[in-house]
C-alpha cells in the first residue's frame, strides 16, 4: 500500500512512543500527531466519553488528509475501534492487538497487563490474549496514577517508584514472566518498571509491534528516505509537552499548532 500521510492520536504525550517507532520504521511518510491534552486523562472516563472523544480526534486527523489512522491510545483502542471503522473509510489500527502479540511472542505462560482503569475494565487485553492463546494466564492491574506522573515528566522519580511498587506488587507475587505495558504513556517509565520487575521479567509494549505492522504494509519501492513533514496538533499547548516531547523524540518538534476540536 502507498501511504502519503499517517494520522496518529492519543490523549497526550503517550502516543509519541508509537510515533517515534513509526518515524524510524516508515521513513518516507508525512505524519500528523494529535494530542488531546486539554481533556486528558481518558483512562478514568466512561466508555461513552472515550468513544465521543475518539471520534472527535479521528475527525480532526482525517480532515488533514491522512490515508491511515493509528489510535496510539490503548483506552481509545479498547473502546472506540468499531465506531472509528464504521465512521471512517480507511485502515484504522489500534494498539491492543499489537501489544498482545508482542507479549505472546515472549513465550510467557503468565502475562501481567498494566493499563488505565478504562482499558482494564474493558477486558480488551484478556479477550485478545486469550484469542491468540487460550491457555495463557493473565493478571491485570489498573494504574491510574501513572499517566499524570508521566505527563509531569516524573518518569524515574522516587515518588513514581513508591507508587509503582505498590501497583506491581500483586503481579510480582503472581510469578508473571512478561509485563505488558497496556498504555502508551507507560513506555516512558520503562526503565523504572523494568528495574522494579527484575531481570527475570520481560517488559513489552505495543509501539514497535504496531509500527512494524504498518511498515510491513508499505510498498517496498516507497520505503526510501526522503524529506517529510511531521505536524503536531495539541488541544492544549504546554511548554512541558514540547520540552518532554522533543527530548523523547530526540529532535525538535518543529511544527506545533494548537487546535480547538470545537467541544
Ligand atoms: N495513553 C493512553 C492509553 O494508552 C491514555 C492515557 C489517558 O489519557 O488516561 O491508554
Amino acid at each position: 500500500m502507498k501511504f502519503n500521510r499517517i494520522g496518529v492520536f492519543d490523549s497526550g504525550i503517550g502516543g509519541l512512543t508509537v510515533l517515534r517507532e513509526l518515524l524510524s520504521l516508515v521513513p518516507h511518510t508525512d505524519m500528523i500527531y494529535l494530542g488531546d491534552c486539554a481533556r486528558l486523562p481518558y483512562g478514568t472516563k466512561s466508555p461513552k466519553t472515550v468513544i465521543r472523544y475518539s471520534l472527535q480526534c479521528a475527525e480532526f486527523v482525517v480532515s488533514k488528509g491522512i490515508d491511515i489512522m493509528v489510535v496510539a491510545c490503548n483506552t481509545a483502542s479498547a473502546h472506540a475501534i468499531p465506531n472509528l471503522e464504521k465512521e471512517f473509510a480507511m485502515p484504522v489500527f489500534g494498539v491492543i492487538e499489537a501489544g498482545a502479540r508482542a507479549a505472546v511472542r515472549t513465550g510467557a505462560e503468565k502475562i501481567g497487563v498494566i493499563a488505565t482503569p478504562a482499558t482494564i475494565k474493558s477486558g480488551a487485553y484478556e479477550t485478545t490474549l486469550k484469542t491468540i492463546n487460550p491457555n495463557l494466564k493473565i493478571y491485570t492491574k489498573a494504574c491510574p496514577l501513572f499517566v499524570p506522573l508521566v505527563e509531569e515528566g516524573l518518569f524515574d522519580d522516587e515518588v513514581t517508584d513508591i507508587i509503582a511498587r505498590r501497583y506491581l506488587d500483586s503481579l510480582i507475587n503472581s510469578d508473571i514472566q512478561t509485563l505488558l505495558l497496556g498504555c502508551t504513556h507507560y513506555p516512558l517509565m520503562k526503565g523504572l518498571l523494568a528495574r522494579i520487575m527484575g531481570t527475570d521479567i520481560t517488559v513489552v509494549d505495543s509501539a514497535l509491534s504496531i509500527a512494524s505492522t504498518i511498515a510491513g504494509m508499505v510498498e517496498p519501492g516507497d520505503r526510501k528516505s526522503k524529506s517529510r513533514i511531521v505536524e503536531y496538533y495539541l488541544t492544549d499547548i504546554s511548554p512541558r509537552f514540547i520540552e518532554l516531547g522533543s527530548l523523547f523524540l530526540g529532535h525538535e518538534m518543529e511544527y506545533v499548532y494548537e487546535v480547538d476540536l470545537g467541544v
